[in-house]
């Protein structure tokens, strides 16, 4: 996730630019820049680091001063933070800063190589600026005819600000997928990601929609379809405050974040598959280098480690490779058995997690190699690692984690249909067809969250409870781990998560018509016996909610609540199941009126032991 900002009027464009990115600086911060026209030429300053350090930049090497351009603030998908990979990027006459991914990007770079063009940088932007100056070369003096050619080009989700050096007092906007809206004032235009960057200036916005193109000037704004035809836009005005708009409407970041999944899951694992199978070589991760290892052990914190034991489940049942998971507290403390021939996964949404840092340093020490799951670009656990796969779920701003689980386990997935393929436990037809289901899996997550009537009415029955047990068997015990942490970290309460199978050795005693149970019923193998650990505890009074595919019928009294989500495979049901255990908890909490995103007592990176 990146921000961006663009401006055509009176003002100092540096001025409107920087703060604009100042306020989308949530969306990203591992480096920043901006293009301006000054004196009717494009000139460009970007910086690694946070936008402090573009600002030091330009307070060292001159300011740039214009009334046009564009500015960006990033979180790197393609390409290490790096001056060199920071937006904005140029291709001949064209300069652009741009939001999402481009999937098709390697076809098109090929494409554009054999046509002699040379590129500076690793990002897909390259490519698209690119591509965009390759078409305005053949249709010289029309930009959106230019812009239309590779719009039909571009697969994948994005947001562009562009600046043509022959227009110096217009920018040009397009999108598909990820947001962008268009700022009216008087005599002056804007393009923001998000609308909290220009609210200081106007509150009247168009909202721009996929396959529309924006021609932004002092004097407004006209919109354009694939066809180049106008569009009529309607003006919306924006009531939000400042905070309330960060969060792009949402009431918390949390559900704003529950909502980013589908996006996430698509933006981390696209890169990672080619011609339909995963591939993570760009990672370091090889099949040869796979084949060398005997164990795995998984070793992480809180929501991670969770990830970490659905990753045990499906590499064990695809790879046949034996995986361990481990606490990364105890892990560092309990003298672990790992070494030459083993791997030792480090999962880590921050990958500053002082514990889990350690836990890594120790493996090394030990002999095993080490492969970081991070999603903080240039973080410790990132750097010091032997491989890594960067997840892509963008800054995660509420302490409680879910759209960083989510990526975790689809980037689990795509490891283990790698290291089963490479071990030779499945053939490339399997390992594509499952490939082909996780990339089905953003369209049934998105379908979850079209409906939370249900999750509502559920929180509304548990606010009351002091205590709650999760069960379920196989991945729906992982799953239940995951379900009753986001419980009771920010609802603050009592919850555990047991093997449905285990609750007969004691902690069934426990149960009365105080005790809500949740339980999660969605591997067909293990459905009938998890419904029978229902009854059990339903026979002992307690208010059940069930979790299950649509299709099953459980007896009408076996549940208070049935739950049901859409009939998927099941081994990737945790990325399904998981929408509504998150939405219950968020119910919850906001019913409770407790402080959603910053919980009491907990920090989102956990930095010292
Ligand atoms: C989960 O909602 C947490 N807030 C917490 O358990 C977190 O997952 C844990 O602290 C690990 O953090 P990391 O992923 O940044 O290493």
């Amino acid at each position: 996730m990146c921000g961006i900002v663009g401006y055509v009027g009176q003002r100092s464009c540096t001025d409107v630019l920087m703060d604009g990115l100042s306020r989308l600086e949530y969306r990203g911060y591992d480096s920043a820049g901006i293009a301006v026209f000054e004196n009717g030429i494009i000139k460009v300053a970007k910086s690694k680091g946070r936008l402090k350090d573009l600002a030091d930049k330009m307070d060292r090497e001159g300011r740039l001063e214009g009334h046009a351009g564009i500015g960006h603030t990033r979180w790197a998908t393609h390409g290490e933070p790096s001056d060199r990979n920071s937006h904005p990027h140029g291709g001949g006459s064209v300069t652009i800063v741009h939001n999402g991914i481009i999937e098709n990007y390697k076809r098109l770079k090929d494409f554009l190589l054999s046509k002699g063009r040379t590129f500076e940088s690793d990002t897909d932007t390259e490519v698209v600026a690119q591509l965009l100056d390759y078409y305005y070369q053949a249709t010289p003096g029309d930009p959106v005819k230019a812009i239309i050619k590779t719009m039909k080009e571009l697969e994948g989700s994005y947001a562009l600000g562009v600046v043509f050096a022959d227009f110096p007092d217009t920018v040009f906007a397009l999108r598909k997928e990820s947001p962008l809206i268009v700022g009216l004032g008087e005599g002056e235009s804007f393009i923001a990601s998000d609308v909290t960057a220009i609210l200081q200036y106007t509150r009247d916005y168009y909202l721009l929609e996929p396959n529309e193109i924006a021609v932004l000037s002092k004097d407004g704004a006209k919109v354009y379809d694939l066809h180049y035809q106008e569009i009529k836009k309607e003006r919306k005005t924006a009531d939000w405050d400042v905070s309330a708009a960060e969060k792009g409407g949402y009431p918390h970041f949390m559900i704003k974040e529950i909502h980013e999944q589908p996006v996430a899951v698509k933006t981390t694992i696209a890169p990672r598959i080619t011609d339909g199978m995963p591939d993570l070589s760009e990672c370091g991760i090889t099949p040869e280098r796979l084949r060398e290892f005997h164990a795995i052990n998984v070793v992480a914190c809180g929501t991670a480690m969770h990830a970490g034991m659905v990753g045990k489940y499906v590499i064990e049942k695809l790879a046949k490779v034996p995986v361990n998971v481990d606490i990364a507290s105890e892990f560092r403390y309990r003298e672990p058995l790992v070494g030459e021939g083993d791997l030792v996964i480090i999962i880590s949404q921050s990958g500053e997690t002082a514990d889990s840092l350690a836990a890594m340093r120790l493996a090394k020490e030990l002999g095993a190699k080490t492969l970081a799951i991070v999603n903080a670009k240039g973080s410790s656990i990132a750097r010091e690692a032997d491989m890594l796969i960067y997840t892509h779920a963008g800054p995660e701003i509420a302490v409680a984690s879910t759209k960083a689980y989510m990526v975790q386990i689809a980037v689990m997935y795509l490891f283990a249909f790698e290291l089963a393929l490479a071990k030779g436990v499945i053939d490339e037809a399997e390992c594509r067809r499952l490939t082909a289901l996780l990339q089905e899996t953003p369209a049934q997550i998105e379908q979850v969250l079209a409906d939370k009537e249900l999750t509502q009415k559920i929180a509304a029955e548990l606010i009351t409870a002091d205590s709650l047990l999760y069960i379920g068997r196989g991945l729906d015990y992982a799953l239940s781990m995951e379900g009753s942490l986001k419980l009771k970290e920010i609802s603050y309460i009592h919850s555990e998560s047991y093997a449905a199978g285990e609750l007969k050795h004691g902690t069934i005693s426990l149960i009365t018509e105080n005790m809500p149970v949740i339980a999660v019923a969605t591997q067909k193998r293990l459905y009938e016996k998890t419904i029978s650990n229902v009854k059990e505890v339903k026979a002992r009074g307690a208010k059940v909610v069930l979790i299950c595919r649509e299709g099953c019928c459980p007896d009408q009294d076996v549940a208070d609540h049935v739950f049901q989500i859409p009939n998927f495979d099941d081994l990737l049901m945790p990325m399904i199941a998981v929408v509504p255990l998150q939405l219950i908890a968020y119910y919850t909490a906001v019913l409770k009126g407790t402080d959603v995103d910053k919980p009491r007592n907990l920090a989102k990176s956990v930095t010292v032991e």
